[in-house]
C-alpha cells in the first residue's frame, strides 16, 4: 500500500529526532574525515525543533564538528525582515545556528526582502549556490496539512526551482499559530522548489502528530500527484518518511491492518476497531452487520475467530459498557483536572465537570500555560478600559492614573501594531492583561459550575505538576492526551504530566484519564469511557465555553466560533454511537484512561 519508504517510531520519545540527527552527524563526521564539506538542507517550523535539539546536545559533547557544514534553507516569507519574531532567518539562528560551530559564510537562507524586481535573479542564483556547493547531501523536510513541502503548495510543478509563491488557504491559516492573526501573515514565500528538494542526494521528510496522519495517508499512499506535492518524493531514490505513530496512524496498515494479510484477530482491541469501521463504512449498524460485509472487506478471518452473533453482541456491549454516568462516576473524591490552557477542560469535559460536581466530588482546575497568545488585541484593551472605568466609578484617583498610564501605553502600542505590516511582540503590559483576560475568563467559569478550586501554572515543569499532585493528592487526574503537534502546548503539557505521573510512587496511583481538545472526541473503539450528557448539562456546557470570550473569535480564516465546535464534536461522537445501533444520547465526552507504561512501549 505504500509507495515510499517509511520509518515509525513512539510517541513520546526523542527515538526520532536521535535517529535523523545521528544520520546528519555520521554524514558530517564522515565528510570531515575525507576532508569534504557536508551540504544540508535544513527546514523550520515545529517538526525540526527536536532534532535541532539533538544535534545541538550532541555539538556540546563534541560529537560533531558543524565548520565545515554548509547550510541551505528551504523557504523564506516575502517582505519579512531577518530580525522579525517569526522569520525563518530568525528561527534558525534561535534554534541552531547560534548554538553550534558552522560558520556565518556558509549559511544560505533565502532573504524575504529581496525586491520584486531583483526576485527571479535572486533565486537564480540561490539554486546556482547549491549547485556551486555540490549538491544537497540530506535534504531535511516537514510537511503542511495541504501537502507541501518547502512552501511548494498544492499544484506546483514538478520541475520548478527556487522562487517566489503565493501561500495557500491552509497554510495562511497554520501560520496563525506564529502571527496570531490571519491579516498579519505573510501571503507570500521565496522556496526551493519541487526540483530542486528532488536533486538532494538523501531526502528525509519529519511528520509528528496526527494533524498530519490525513495528509501523511495521501503522501505515502497515493499515487505522486501534483495536489500533495510529497507525494513526488515517492520517485526519489533516497527519500524516507519518519513518522511518529499518530502521524502514521492514518495509514491503511495501521488503520485497517487487515487489508494487508492476515492478523491476530485475537486482540479485542482490534476485533471491536474492526467491526466499528465496518458499521461506519457499510453505513449498518452493529446489529445488521452480515457475513457478507465482513468477506468483501477482508475480514474473514475475525468471524472464524469469533462467530458472527457473539461478535456483534460483544462490541455492542462493549460500547454501551463504556457510557458511564454519575452513578458509576467516583463520587466524594479529589478529582485534579490539568489543563494546559484555560478553556481546554470545558471543551473536553464541561458535561463530566457538572457530574463530578454533582456527585460531591472536590474538584481543582489547574492551567498550566497562559494562552496568551491566542487572545487578540482589543480584547485585552477592552479589559484594560474596563479597569480603568471601574477606577473611575469609584473615585479612585491613584487608581485612576495608573489604568490610564496602561490603557495609554497599550493603546498605542496596539495602534503601532495594526500599522505594521507582520505585527511585532507583544509589551509586558499587554501580556500580562491578556494572561489576566484568560485568568478571569476561567476562575468566571469554574464559579458558574461551583469548581472551588482555580490555580495558574503560568509555565509547565515536572516539578510544579509533581507539587500540585502533592497539593490536592487526587485520587483521579484529568489531563490533556491530545497528540497532535509534539512541541505543541497541549503535547508538552502531556509529556511534562506523564514524567511526573511516573515519578509518583507505585502505591496509591491517582487514576489518569486523558481527554481530548484539538481534534474530535476519541473515536468510541479507542476511548474507555462515555460520558453522556443530558440536554441541561450540554447547555451549561455550551455556557461555560462562551464564559471563554476571548476565545470565540474567529482567529483564523472560515474557523467556527469555540462554542460551535464544542457542540459538533459532540455531535459527531453521539452520531458515530447512533449509527453502530448505540441510542439515548444527543451528547457524550470520551475518555481514554492511561495505563502506566511497561518498559519498551509507549505512553499512550
Ligand atoms: C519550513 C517549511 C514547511 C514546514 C511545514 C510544516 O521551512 O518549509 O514546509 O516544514 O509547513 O511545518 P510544522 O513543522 O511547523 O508543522
Amino acid at each position: 500500500m505504500e509507495r515510499a519508504k517509511i520509518k515509525i517510531f513512539p510517541n513520546e520519545t526523542n527515538e526520532l529526532a536521535e535517529e535523523v540527527a545521528n544520520i546528519i552527524i555520521s554524514e558530517i563526521n564522515m565528510n570531515n574525515a575525507a576532508n569534504r564539506p557536508t551540504v544540508l538542507g535544513l527546514a523550520t517550523g515545529n517538526t525540526p525543533l527536536d532534532v535541532y535539539r539533538e544535534l545541538i546536545r550532541q555539538y556540546r559533547e563534541g560529537k560533531v564538528d558543524f565548520s565545515r557544514v554548509i547550510s541551505f534553507n528551504l523557504d523564506e516569507y516575502f517582505e519579512l525582515p531577518p530580525d522579525h519574531e517569526n522569520s525563518y532567518n530568525r528561527f534558525m539562528f534561535d534554534n541552531l545556528f547560534s548554538h553550534i560551530n558552522i560558520k556565518r559564510e556558509n549559511i544560505h537562507i533565502p532573504q524575504g526582502l529581496t525586491s520584486l524586481k531583483d526576485i527571479k535573479e535572486y533565486c537564480d542564483s540561490y539554486e546556482a549556490s547549491i549547485k556551486n556547493a555540490g549538491g544537497i547531501d540530506i535534504q531535511l523536510l516537514g510537511i503542511g496539512r495541504d501537502g507541501h513541502i518547502g512552501f511548494n503548495e498544492p499544484l506546483s510543478p514538478e520541475d520548478s526551482r527556487t522562487r517566489l509563491v503565493e501561500l495557500d488557504k491552509v497554510t495562511l491559516n497554520d501560520a496563525v499559530r506564529e502571527f496570531g492573526d490571519v491579516k498579519l501573515v505573510p501571503t507570500r514565500a521565496i522556496t526551493m522548489g519541487v526540483q530542486t528538494i528532488m536533486d538532494s542526494k538523501r531526502v528525509i521528510l519529519i511528520a509528528t502528530g496526527d494533524h498530519k496522519a490525513k495528509i501523511i495517508r495521501q503522501a505515502v499512499e497515493m499515487p505522486p500527484n501534483p495536489e500533495v506535492v510529497a507525494s513526488y518524493l515517492q520517485k526519489h531514490t533516497n527519500a524516507t518518511f519518519y513518522l511518529d505513530q499518530a502521524s502514521a496512524s492514518e495509514l491503511t496498515r495501521i488503520s485497517k491492518p487487515w487489508i494487508f494479510g492476515p492478523v491476530d484477530w485475537s486482540n479485542p482491541r482490534l476485533q471491536s476497531r474492526a467491526v466499528c469501521y465496518l458499521s461506519e463504512t457499510t453505513k449498518k449498524s452493529i446489529a445488521e452487520l452480515e457475513v457478507g460485509d465482513f468477506v468483501v472487506n477482508m475480514m474473514e478471518g475475525l468471524i472464524k475467530e469469533v462467530p458472527l452473533a457473539t461478535l456483534k453482541t460483544k462490541v455492542l456491549n462493549e460500547m454501551v459498557g463504556k457510557i458511564t454516568s454519575n452513578d458509576r462516576l467516583p463520587v466524594k473524591k479529589s478529582v485534579l483536572i490539568l489543563a494546559p490552557h484555560t478553556e481546554d477542560d470545558v471543551v473536553a469535559m464541561g458535561g463530566t465537570i457538572q457530574k463530578l460536581i454533582a456527585n460531591l466530588n472536590h474538584l481543582a482546575c489547574v492551567y498550566m500555560t497562559p494562552g496568551t497568545g491566542a487572545v487578540l488585541d482589543y480584547e485585552a484593551q477592552k479589559f484594560a478600559m474596563a479597569k480603568l472605568i471601574y477606577s473611575q466609578h469609584v473615585g479612585d484617583k491613584s487608581l485612576i492614573q495608573k489604568d490610564q498610564d496602561l490603557v495609554t501605553a497599550i493603546t498605542q502600542h496596539i495602534n503601532k501594531k495594526k500599522a505594521s505590516r507582520f505585527g511585532m511582540p507583544d509589551t509586558v503590559e499587554l501580556t500580562t492583561i491578556k494572561a489576566v483576560v484568560r485568568e478571569a475568563e476561567a476562575a468566571a467559569c469554574c464559579n458558574y459550575f461551583g469548581v472551588p478550586q482555580c490555580e495558574f501554572m503560568n509555565g509547565a515543569t515536572v516539578e510544579k505538576v509533581r507539587m500540585v499532585i502533592e497539593k490536592h493528592k487526587p485520587n483521579v487526574i484529568f489531563a490533556c492526551g491530545d497528540l497532535t503537534d509534539p512541541n505543541s502546548a497541549h503535547r508538552l503539557c502531556l509529556r511534562v504530566i506523564l514524567s511526573a505521573y511516573r515519578s509518583l510512587p507505585a502505591t496509591n496511583l491517582p487514576e489518569l484519564w486523558l481527554y481530548r481538545v484539538d481534534s474530535n472526541e476519541f473515536h468510541p473503539a479507542e476511548s474507555d469511557m462515555l460520558v453522556p450528557l443530558s440536554a441541561t448539562e450540554m447547555e451549561a456546557k455550551i455556557i461555560g465555553t462562551v464564559y471563554h470570550q476571548s476565545q470565540n473569535y474567529k482567529l483564523q480564516l472560515g474557523t467556527k466560533q469555540l462554542w460551535q465546535k464544542v457542540e459538533e464534536r459532540s455531535q459527531h461522537l453521539s452520531n458515530t454511537l447512533k449509527q453502530y445501533g448505540v441510542t439515548g444520547y444527543t451528547s457524550y465526552e470520551s475518555f481514554k484512561k492511561h495505563t502506566p507504561i511497561i518498559p519498551g512501549t509507549t505512553a499512550v
